[in-house]
């Protein structure tokens, strides 16, 4: 394998800089050369590559986003338009492109399934802050967001306090809990609301259900009262931006959620001043933390090393602090878990 492409897809996350960065250092040992190609599949998709030197990633590591740019492909993500749309990839490559790798998410997973079932040897990294890939302890940019969640939401909590407030706080995730959940530990949250055990969905708007009107009174309602009564002034309420489910016209589910909702009928039940704050975009952005840059050089030279000798439909993770590589169809099918003991924890360590 002579000429490898590299691609970023999906949400960007920080950290995916310090891949390609390590990608063209590991290319260059082999004798391969590296092309970056712009806005993830849309650019495999429309021919639109460069060779990635040496001056070119100079620095990067240090940089949040990525340099090739992202793009969520519309093409891989509706049925009918997907297999012209591989194939229109798989031969915009031929002669040019022998191997392929992705960075991104398990969305992107299946475009580069597809691509190698297709004929173009595809390597996948994780690359999403959100840590919702099952076969990898950490993803890259998770790290980085978790930081900057623990700082927001510091700076949050000196004004919450300052005025007596009920702060509820929607962090990103997609459908995964673990910056809520590990955010709260690190914030010493008042309540942390997720869709993983046992969590509920709370409506967007009209009345809550008797279940979740049950839930809602017993963790929530209680526990702000309760912690009211032991003489705190301030609450911090960490709400996954998945619990809403909120959808787009075409049943997406659609970011930001709804947290606004729940802001509402907390302040109501408690009669605490609660406000909604959405942390958005600030979580994606940002330059990568020590663990990121890290986690994201070794596995963009471990991708290289795999395509280099020959292997392919691989996913490269970090498991117990050594990178390893799973099959991308048996990591696609690993069921993801969230700590049910952290869980506990983050409700026994707060008011
Ligand atoms: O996957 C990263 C992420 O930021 C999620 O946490 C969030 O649900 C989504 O992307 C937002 O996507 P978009 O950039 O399309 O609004």
């Amino acid at each position: 394998m002579k000429h490898i492409g590299i691609l970023t897809s999906g949400g960007d996350s920080p950290g995916m800089n310090a891949a390609v960065r390590a990608a063209v250092f590991a290319a260059r040992a082999q004798g391969i050369t590296l092309y970056g190609i712009q806005q993830g599949y849309r650019g495999l998709y429309e021919g639109n590559w460069d060779e990635l030197t040496l001056d070119k990633v100079d620095a990067i590591h240090a940089q949040g986003g990525t340099i090739l740019r992202t793009a969520r492909f519309m093409p891989f993500q509706d049925s009918a338009r997907r297999q012209p749309a591989i194939d229109q990839c798989v031969a915009n490559c031929a002669g040019k492109i022998d191997g392929l790798i992705v960075i991104g998410g398990d969305g992107s997973f299946r475009g580069a399934q597809d691509l190698t079932n297709h004929g173009l040897p595809c390597v996948c990294l994780p690359g999403t802050i959100d840590n919702d890939i099952a076969c990898t302890d950490y993803t890259i940019g998770y790290d980085t967001a978790l930081n900057t969640v623990m700082n927001q939401v510091d700076a949050i909590a000196d004004t919450a306090r300052s005025h007596d407030r009920c702060m509820i706080i929607e962090v990103m995730g997609n459908k995964a809990g673990d910056l809520t959940l590990y955010g709260g530990i690190a914030c010493g949250a008042t309540a942390v609301v997720l869709m993983e055990h046992g969590g509920y969905r709370f409506p967007e708007e009209g009345e809550m259900d008797a279940e979740t009107k049950a839930r809602f009174e017993s963790d929530l309602v209680a526990r702000v009262l309760k912690a009211k009564a032991a003489g705190k002034n301030y609450f911090l309420i960490f709400v996954a931006e998945g619990i809403t489910g909120k959808k787009d016209k075409n049943g997406k589910t659609r970011y930001p959620g709804g947290a606004e909702a729940l802001a509402k009928a907390l302040g109501d039940a408690t009669g605490a001043d609660a406000r909604c704050d959405i942390l958005s975009y600030v979580q994606r952005g940002g330059r990568p933390t020590a663990r990121d840059r890290v986690i994201a050089t070794q596995m963009g030279d471990y991708a290289v090393g795999l395509l280099a000798r020959g292997i392919s439909n691989r996913v490269v993770v970090i498991h117990n602090e050594v990178i390893m590589d799973y099959d991308i169809n048996q990591a696609l099918k690993m069921p993801k878990g969230l700590s049910a003991a952290d869980y506990g924890l983050a409700w026994r360590v707060s008011l």
